[in-house]
């Protein structure tokens, strides 16, 4: 930097530095370059804050000088001019000149001239809202842990095998797999779209497991990258601070049930950073560089498919194959015979249990809604809807009026409307497309007398999604007309 230029191109007579000056001033980070020689020459504001600085202080100055606590060895900058190598960002929380403590992310760079070190620059990104957040956070999440371990079984909190309800094979299937898997020490792969049953099977095969440690549970999407990491590997703060060094939820499942909900959405460092705990058995705090023993099972669960998420490059394919061992597929209600009916008896019982005086049903409307309908929220779904009617219900039928708005609508009657004389109108593929299927749907019925399940058969479709078409196209069979 600064050389006086031998190359004349016009670019030499730019103001280089004032440029730079100018730039450090606007951008966010802080940004620190230093000479060869260790002397600092661009400080930026943001810089010289983080440290608890005035600008004027740090500019001119020997690095060591002007903060005594550092070495040549312990100096980022420094380092970078011995070596000529840039250090990976490394987050540090540390206690500056004006006492406050702060929590920075540092990329350090050394800065090539002419295949020279000609000094180094480090960039420095203020995270320490996000790092007090972490720590609120981590001991929110440590708190709710310790709750488990309270008066009382903790065990009884948990769902068991028996609390799922089902005759579906498929379901059933899925749930012997998961019994046999609760009591070796093997990983589990839930996957299910949302409302499945996922937790559910989480929790029995904790319960079943009969493990001593806790059920530790850990949504991946709900938290940013940096307070996933902390929480799930815990923190060391650094000696300053004061505050606690906290260990992780890799950690607190020690002995118990890591349940890992929705996977995909782990960042893919992180991913291969849990992958190399589950090999060896020892965890790293976030800014430590102790190993801590710790052995867990981890349950992961996923709403997507996982295949299709190793596609995407969301799931990492050696993490997923190392925790699907046993790999439970958990299929969606409109896919599982029979459950619609055992499940809304069993909600209706429960919702008529809470008032003595009750004795709800469905009206017929209701139910063939309910059959053609398709499920999207699964038996979560079909559990809101119905204590959603119970409140909304006057006496003791549900009927249509009774149903969240957005179900009523997707009732035939109400879809009928669309394909009145304005849809006959539409000239699109789509409006074409669905003449045909209304077209041959309905032939296939009045040939098979209207049985469903006949003309499933012989359209090659599931009677569930035939019975979704017909309402999505308003088919029915024409009474007394
Ligand atoms: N087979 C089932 N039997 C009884 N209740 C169920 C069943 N599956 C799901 N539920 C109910 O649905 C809710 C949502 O299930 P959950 O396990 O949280 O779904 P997921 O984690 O797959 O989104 C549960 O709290 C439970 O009340
Ligand atoms: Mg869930």
């Amino acid at each position: 930097m600064g050389g006086a230029g031998e190359d004349m191109s016009p670019v030499n007579d730019f103001p280089w530095r004032d440029c730079l000056t100018a730039v450090g001033e606007a951008v966010e980070q802080g940004l620190h370059v230093i000479d060869r020689d260790g002397v600092t020459v661009v400080c930026n504001r943001k810089a010289a804050q983080l440290d608890g600085m005035e600008v004027q202080e740090v500019f001119g100055r020997k690095l060591l000088d002007v903060y005594p606590s550092l070495t040549a060895d312990t100096s980022r900058l420094l380092t970078a001019v011995r070596t000529g190598k840039p250090i990976a960002s490394s987050q540090q929380t540390y206690v500056n000149y004006k006492g406050r403590t702060v929590t920075v992310l540092n990329s350090t760079y050394p800065l090539l001239y002419k295949g020279e070190v000609a000094g180094a620059f480090e960039l420095m990104t203020d995270v320490t809202p996000l790092a007090q957040a972490t720590d609120r956070y981590v001991s929110l999440a440590q708190a709710q842990v310790s709750d488990q371990t309270g008066a009382g079984n903790p065990a009884d909190s948990f769902y068991s095998f028996d609390d799922i309800i089902t005759r579906s094979p498929k379901v059933l299937k899925a749930i012997n797999l998961a019994r046999r898997a609760a009591s070796r020490d093997c990983p589990v792969f839930v996957y299910g779209e949302t409302g499945t049953g996922k937790e559910l099977i989480v929790q029995a095969i904790h319960r079943a497991s009969g493990r001593a440690g806790l059920l530790v549970e850990q949504n991946c999407a709900a938290l940013p990258e940096t307070l996933l990491e902390s929480t799930l590997f815990g923190v060391v703060l650094g000696s300053f601070t004061g505050a606690r060094d906290r260990p992780g939820l890799l950690e607190l499942a020690r002995n118990g049930t890591l349940h890992l909900d929705e996977l995909s959405s782990m960042p893919s460092d992180l991913q291969s950073k849990l992958l190399r705990v589950m090999q060896d058995s020892y965890v790293r705090r976030v800014g430590d560089t102790k190993k801590r023993p710790t052995t867990f099972r981890v349950v992961a669960s996923c709403n997507a498919d996982p295949f299709k998420a190793i596609e995407s490059g969301e799931l990492r394919r050696d993490l997923f194959y190392r925790l699907s061992t046993v790999l439970i597929d958990l299929v969606p209600l409109r896919e599982r015979d029979g459950d619609l009916r055992l499940l809304t008896g069993h909600f209706l019982d429960r919702i008529n249990r809470r008032s003595a005086s009750r004795a709800l049903d469905l009206s017929p409307e209701v139910w063939d809604l309910f059959e053609s309908y398709s499920w999207p929220g699964n038996v979560r779904e079909l559990e809101h809807i119905l204590e959603h009617a119970a409140m909304a219900a006057t006496g003791d039928v549900i009927t249509l009026d009774s149903l969240p708005e957005y179900l009523a609508r997707a009732h035939p009657r109400s879809l009928q409307e669309p394909a009145g004389p304005v849809a006959k109108a539409q000239t699109s593929l789509q409006a074409a497309l669905e003449r045909f299927e209304r077209g041959l749907i309905e032939e296939t019925l009045e040939s098979c007398g209207w049985n469903t399940s006949e003309a499933a058969r012989r359209l090659g479709v599931p009677r569930q999604t035939l019975q979704y078409r017909m309402a999505r196209l308003g088919i029915r069979r024409a009474t007394g007309e």
